[in-house]
């Protein structure tokens, strides 16, 4: 079949590059390729610290359980080298955060997670004495991981492009749609048309269709500090020590696409990395990005289909975490017409 995705974040990728070992023809529409949040994004597979719950929940960990061979998969096919660290302490901070990370470190481990390992405060301190005397108790999530974006994205690009995938440097800005069918889409200057269609636009996905997804930005710092052991995941900031730098992340703001770096993102980030690891004061400030996560009304994705299309989007805080569930779906449905459970549960008529 002949496909065109468009959108050249990690879920379009994703998604193109499963088509293409499948045997398709994909092209990948896509207007910039640095736009979307992949890029940004700190790249934690973090669905026990992120707290989350139900379907949405569920969704995440099976997909967590995809990522290994996903990785080595696509570090096979490109030849590229990515980055990748496991385990998350997730740090509570206050009273009501200690409560809460008891009480879903009980459930999570009874059904998600094996790798469960939890810190009192001195325990903590001994092993990791440069976190703040000010926390009260801490939960390692094994089986979590980070992995670093940019050479995530950078082999991404590489395998789509092994695979003999084809890159149009293309702003889709309209859809013909006949009912559940679409005939067409129209750049500024041509027209396309492919046997089946995939958006995967994600804060962008608005311009396509009248679902409600929303930017939702985020201010990261790229900082040089010596820390070397687990991403620490906290209300105050997370920090995410890679390989050549360090990340600290990330302000949620409704602000529409505001590209502004401003004094308040970063002040807040700044006293945050602070409180949790109060030597970061002196670490050396390297770079400061905005991005757009894709956010919806209830924070899980908006997964739809039509009978030549699929929409897949809304990934959230998410999206890294839930790429290869996604591109998993979206083959089964293209190859075998499976309409995955998740289509119902991120149905956008939740919304109507
Ligand atoms: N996944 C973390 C964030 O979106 O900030």
């Amino acid at each position: 079949m002949e496909i065109l995705v468009v959108g050249g974040g990690v879920i379009g990728l994703s998604v193109a590059i499963n088509l293409l070992l499948a045997g398709h023809k994909v092209k990948l529409a896509v207007r910039d390729r640095k736009e979307g949040a992949s890029w940004v994004a700190g790249g934690m597979l973090a669905p026990f610290s992120e707290g989350l719950e139900g379907e949405l929940l569920r969704f995440s960990v099976e997909s967590l359980h995809l990522w290994h061979e996903y990785l080595d998969r696509l570090q096979d096919i490109s030849g590229r080298r990515v980055y990748f660290s496991e385990g998350i302490l997730r740090l509570a901070l206050t009273e009501e955060e200690e409560q809460d990370l008891r009480e879903k470190v009980k459930r999570y481990s009874s059904e998600f997670c094996k790798s469960v390992a939890s810190y009192e405060t001195e325990e903590l301190l001994c092993e990791f004495p440069y976190i703040t005397k000010d926390v009260r108790y801490a939960v390692l999530y094994g089986e979590e991981g980070n992995v670093d974006t940019e050479e995530l994205m950078e082999a991404l690009y590489v395998a789509f492009e092994k695979l003999g995938g084809e890159l149009l440097n293309e702003d889709i800005v309209r859809v013909r749609r006949e009912g559940e069918r679409i005939e067409k889409v129209f750049s500024v200057f041509g027209e396309f048309t492919a046997d089946f269609y995939v958006f995967a636009t994600g804060a962008w996905l608005k311009e396509h269709f009248n679902f409600p997804v929303f930017p939702v930005k985020g201010h990261i710092l790229r900082i040089n500090a010596p820390l070397k052991d687990y991403v620490l995941y906290s209300s105050a900031a997370y920090i995410i020590p890679r390989e050549k730098d360090v990340l600290v992340g990330a302000t949620t703001e409704n602000k529409g696409f505001d590209r502004r770096i401003t004094l308040g993102g970063v002040k807040q980030l700044t006293e945050g990395a602070a409180r949790v690891v109060p030597s970061l004061q002196e670490a050396e400030l390297l770079e400061v990005r905005v991005g757009f996560r894709p956010g919806t009304p209830d924070e899980k994705p908006v997964f739809y289909f039509g009978e030549n299309f699929l929409v897949l989007g809304g990934h959230y805080r998410n999206g890294i975490l839930h790429a290869p569930l996604t591109a998993e779906i979206a083959l089964r449905f293209v190859d075998k017409g499976e309409v995955s459970e998740y289509f119902k549960s991120f149905s956008p008529y939740r919304f109507k």
